[in-house]
């Protein structure tokens, strides 16, 4: 039964996509099997993972209750577009609509060892949704002077979720994303984060590279386009299998490591 994670964050361009694309390739790697779902109708993730815009059947097409979910997986992903937009405006007069999602990925949890879910960047139903249908939540956010208000407020939904429908729900960590860490209000908002999560900062930081808008723009893994690029990812899945009590794959990903990163940059 697959481990499910949704990453999230209260406002847009987080990196929320990015981290759902780079943890699922590392993860693949490592020979787990991993499903990704794009909860946003924006449809990046599935662009990332270079799906045709007009793949069909979509989540849309899953939360409606059309097909199922093994039916609608594309290359690895649970693909979206504008259409689940309307999906979420339809959900939100039924009843049960918070559990949608997780009742609709309740079967093919059984096939994975890992489900990783894109939200989109609003705290609305389809995040809710995903939270619902989520073990673990990943939050993203940008090194910002009001990252810990955003943070806060993404806390809220996760809250909400776990105190009224999923209880068994953790928080998995906080990640620090897009990072420039030689700016003073980087480093200023790091330090707030910390000491309001102490426990839940991850210590990796995904710092700022253009390489990342070329990986995605060529549906390239960092790992594949910028190895020394993506050791900050290998950091952050180091600590996440380790909150998730997975030390046993952490030789491989240090072979991983070895492998792909450049002796002169590696950690
Ligand atoms: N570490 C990084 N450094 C620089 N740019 C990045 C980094 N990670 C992602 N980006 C770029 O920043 C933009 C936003 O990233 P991404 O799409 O992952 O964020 P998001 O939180 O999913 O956005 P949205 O809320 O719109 O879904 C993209 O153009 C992406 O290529
Ligand atoms: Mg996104």
């Amino acid at each position: 039964m697959a481990t499910t994670i949704s990453i999230l964050s209260q406002k847009g361009g987080t990196g929320k996509t990015t981290t759902t694309r780079t943890l699922a390739d590392i993860f693949a790697r490592l020979g787990l099997a991993v499903l990704a779902v794009d909860a946003d109708p924006q449809g990046n993730l599935s662009d990332y993972f270079d799906v045709s815009p007009d793949a069909s059947p979509t989540l849309a097409e899953v939360l409606a209750g059309q097909v199922l979910a093994t039916e609608a997986i594309h290359n690895g992903v649970i693909p979206a577009n504008l259409q689940l937009a309307e999906s979420e405006l339809i959900l939100a007069g039924k009843i049960g609509r918070e559990v949608t999602m997780r009742n609709a990925l309740r079967e093919v949890k059984r096939d994975y060892d890992i489900v990783l879910i894109d939200c989109p960047p609003t705290l609305g139903l389809l995040t809710v949704n995903a939270l619902v249908a989520s073990d673990q939540a990943i939050l993203s956010t940008e090194a910002q002077y009001f990252s810990l208000q955003g943070v806060e407020q993404a806390m809220e939904i996760f809250n909400l979720a776990r105190d009224s429908l999923n209880p068994d729900l953790d928080l998995l960590g906080i990640v620090l994303n897009i990072a420039n860490m030689r700016t003073r209000h980087a480093r200023g908002a790091r330090e707030s984060l910390r000491s309001r999560f102490p426990d839940k900062l991850f210590n990796s930081v995904i710092r700022q590279s253009i390489a990342y808008a070329e990986s995605a723009e060529r549906a390239i893994p960092i790992l594949d386009l910028k190895p020394e690029r993506g050791q900050d990812y290998i950091d952050l899945a180091s600590e996440v299998l380790t909150r998730l009590r997975r030390k046993d794959l952490l030789a491989a990903l240090e072979r991983l490591r070895q492998d792909r990163v450049p002796a002169s940059v590696r950690r």
